[in-house]
């Protein structure tokens, strides 16, 4: 029987030296008469390997001219020695053989964002995309190795639900067995059910929102990481959320340094993402808009993206604007003294980047709950459990929501939301 070939990563091989066997996929070729250039890569790194003719069997060497980039293949040799290859070795090829043929890969050269989209199945093993779903796994896995630390319960909100967090315009409606359900916008109102019996809790979930509007930074599907807090005010909150930020910063500036370079963010950038942020309220973010735009902007509008971008281009750290005008946040965001206000704030990102994060203080007195409720039309019939969380031994409690994918534009630098996840849903593109 043939002895079973030991076959280790990129990464191993260099660390190992002398005779080695990998595989991976072709990221480049070049043709000589009698000698074949590979630069193999597998998930850890790219090694450049030399497959001479006389080397190696007749019809190995006649596959690997037929096939192009992005064939998967396995290969074996000796690594020597040379400063001129990618981490100072290359691979001298004595086996090779090709375990899945490719033959003119689609993505040559036409490289416009549709045409990335249309083949974005092919377009994600690019060292680009690699690159950003790498840092978005660390950012995962920093995300539950935060909360763990801090004591947090991870939960597992509704997906299909008859209410709307967010308001009605970017509902996905769902025919349920006759009935009417939603997709859900927001976890919110099942964490702040859960932490009667869990105290501090978060989720991390899809969300969906039915956005018509074409923006650098709105997605119809996105990964929604939300927490919730009893006995926590708008201020406390707003500290457990610079916390869990910086934290991430800094493990994704350890360990993805490379990744980070590659995409343009020096990873410095984000070992200075240290607590505090600044604070601001909304009304000093008027005045410092009014300023810019040496014109009045009336009390009570809502900031828009260029606003957000105005305020954030010359910072470099996030930052909160709180106390928003209640008229312009949700139904369940608690007045201030001042009824005009509410305890709600925006995380903005720098660099123009604009809003990463929105949380509050909730309302937990019944009857102002059923009172907004009523003013903003909302039916009650679906909204009763929400309303018994008022009746039965109500606490103060806040919580918050931000996109992963706003924070992972932020972090990689990147333009478009789009490249932050693998299938990107917008109100043109669902496939693949
Ligand atoms: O500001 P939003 O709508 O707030 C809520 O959903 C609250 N219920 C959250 C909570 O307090 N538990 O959404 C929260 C965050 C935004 O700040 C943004 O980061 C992200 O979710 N977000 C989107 N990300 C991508 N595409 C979209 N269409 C998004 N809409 C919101
Ligand atoms: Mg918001």
């Amino acid at each position: 029987m043939k002895e079973k070939t030991e076959f280790i990563s990129i990464k191993k091989a260099f660390e190992k030296k002398g005779s080695i066997s990998v595989r991976g996929w072709i990221k480049r070729k070049r043709e000589l008469k009698d000698k074949i250039f590979v630069l193999l890569r597998d998930e850890t790194g790219e090694m450049q390997c030399i497959i001479e003719s006389d080397k190696i069997e007749k019809k190995d060497f006649e596959e690997l001219q037929k096939n192009s980039i992005e064939a998967s293949i396995e290969l074996k040799g000796k690594l020597k020695e040379d400063s001129r290859a990618p981490n100072d070795f290359e691979l001298m090829v004595n086996e090779s053989k090709i375990i899945g043929s490719s033959e003119n890969f689609p993505i040559q050269k036409d490289l416009s964002e549709e045409f990335l989209l249309d083949v974005r199945h092919l377009w994600m093993r690019s060292s680009r995309m690699t690159s950003i779903m790498k840092i978005r796994s660390t950012m995962l896995y920093a995300v539950r190795e935060f909360y763990k630390k801090e004591n947090y319960f991870e939960c597992s909100p509704a997906i299909i639900t008859p209410n709307a967090c967010e308001g009605g315009t970017t509902l996905f409606p769902l025919k349920y067995f006759g009935e009417q359900r939603f997709l859900s916008q927001s976890g919110q109102m099942y964490l702040e059910v859960m932490i009667f019996a869990l105290g501090k809790v978060f989720s991390l979930t899809p969300s969906f929102r039915a956005e018509k509007s074409k923006t650098a930074r709105h997605l119809t599907e996105y990964w929604h990481l939300e927490g919730e807090c009893a006995w926590m005010n708008m201020d406390d909150q707003m500290g457990e959320i610079e916390k869990m930020v910086s934290f991430i910063c800094q493990k994704i500036a350890k360990e993805n340094p490379v990744e980070l370079k590659q995409l343009g963010r020096d990873p410095k950038d984000l070992e200075a993402i240290r607590v505090p942020f600044s604070r601001i309220s909304y009304d000093e973010a008027i005045d410092v808009l009014e300023k810019k735009y040496k014109t009045k902007i009336p009390w009570g509008t809502d900031l828009s993206i260029k606003e957000e971008k105005i305020l954030s281009e010359d910072e470099k750290i996030p930052f909160f604007i709180y106390d928003y005008p209640t008229a312009i946040k949700a139904f369940y965001a608690k007045e201030t003294a001042d009824p005009k206000k509410c305890f709600s704030f925006d995380l903005i990102g720098p660099e123009g980047y604009g809003e990463l994060c929105t949380g509050g203080q909730r309302e937990d007195v019944n009857e102002n709950m059923l009172k907004k409720l009523k003013k903003e039309k909302i039916p009650l019939e679906n909204y009763n459990w929400y309303l018994d969380l008022r009746k039965y031994g109500s606490v103060p409690h806040s919580g918050f929501g931000i996109g992963i994918e706003r924070l992972l534009r932020w972090i990689c630098k990147l333009d478009s939301i789009k490249e932050t996840i693998p299938f990107p849903r917008t109100m043109n593109r669902s496939y693949p």
